[in-house]
């Protein structure tokens, strides 16, 4: 469905959201394939820490819901690199919230840095990729977009929406020589996952999900989703009339 990506020696990629967990193992795993890399994050010593033996990567921290941050960023590596051939989107926040739980200053934080960020990163990226003939964009949703679930009432729909924003991007920008790629993890230990109280079904490292991530660029697949043995069920659930859908999660869930 897109171009596959398999020497990434060539490979200019922009990670925002590299500082620890998915986004740090994707960073690490890329530049020992030889990719040029450039992380982003709010932590500056711990983008550090994970470009640290790579002279030729670097580290751009900023504030990914600040815009003027990321153009400026941005405008810089392009004037480096003279292009960019993949910007992933990894940045995130979490935070498990029962309905009745729901804080207006989290459902913000949430929209912001899962949502907004992106698409305004994506507004301001587009066109310059268009310019340069070719270039990829990768949103990090998650399986928690794919139906309501217990606990995810803001973190969900922030997910649920990117879903359909990387969607929407494919239909128009795949005829025009751009890819784009979606990719949904299932649970990943890392910092983001650390607090939940809950059994993790199908739980994997964050170094698992970075292979799975590059296996899924090598294929071209538009969404990359795993580990498999847990997202073909929910996508299966996801087929499932809401009866069916709603008893079948609280059975699971026990909530
Ligand atoms: N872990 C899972 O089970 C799981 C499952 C599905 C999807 N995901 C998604 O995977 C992505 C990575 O999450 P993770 O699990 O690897 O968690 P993580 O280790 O907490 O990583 C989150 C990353 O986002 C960055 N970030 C957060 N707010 C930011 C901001 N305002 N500006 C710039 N960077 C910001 C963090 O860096 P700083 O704090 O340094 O800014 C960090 O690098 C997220 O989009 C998450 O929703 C995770």
């Amino acid at each position: 469905m897109n171009p596959p990506i398999r020497d990434w020696s060539a490979q200019r990629v922009w990670i925002i959201g590299a500082s620890s967990g998915i986004g740090a193992a994707l960073a690490t795993q890329l530049l020992q394939r030889g990719a040029h890399v450039a992380v982003s994050a709010r932590r500056a010593e711990a983008l550090q820490a994970v470009v640290a033996d790579h002279v030729d990567a670097r580290a751009l921290p900023f504030d990914f819901t600040d815009q003027t941050a990321f153009a400026a960023a941005c405008d810089e590596l392009f004037r480096n690199w003279g292009g960019i051939d993949l910007v992933v989107f990894c940045a995130g926040a979490y935070a498990p919230m029962r309905a009745w739980q729901l804080d207006a200053n989290d459902i913000d934080r949430m929209l912001d840095i899962n949502l907004r960020a992106p698409m305004a990163a994506a507004a301001r990226l587009i066109p310059r990729l268009l310019k340069q003939g070719s270039g990829a964009l990768a949103f990090v949703s998650s399986v928690a977009g794919f139906r309501g679930l217990p606990k995810a009432a803001a973190y969900g729909p922030t997910k649920a929406a990117l879903i359909n924003f990387a969607e929407t991007l494919y239909l128009d920008l795949a005829p025009r020589g751009l890819s784009v790629f979606l990719i949904n993890p299932g649970f990943v230990a890392t910092p983001m996952t650390a607090a939940n109280d809950f059994e993790m079904p199908a739980l994997i490292s964050p170094q698992q999900a970075a292979e799975e991530i590059i296996a899924g660029f090598g294929r071209g697949s538009f969404e990359i989703h795993f580990p498999r043995r847990f997202t073909h069920w929910l996508k299966l659930l996801r087929l499932l009339p809401y009866g069916l859908y709603f008893a079948l999660v609280r059975r699971f869930t026990r909530l």
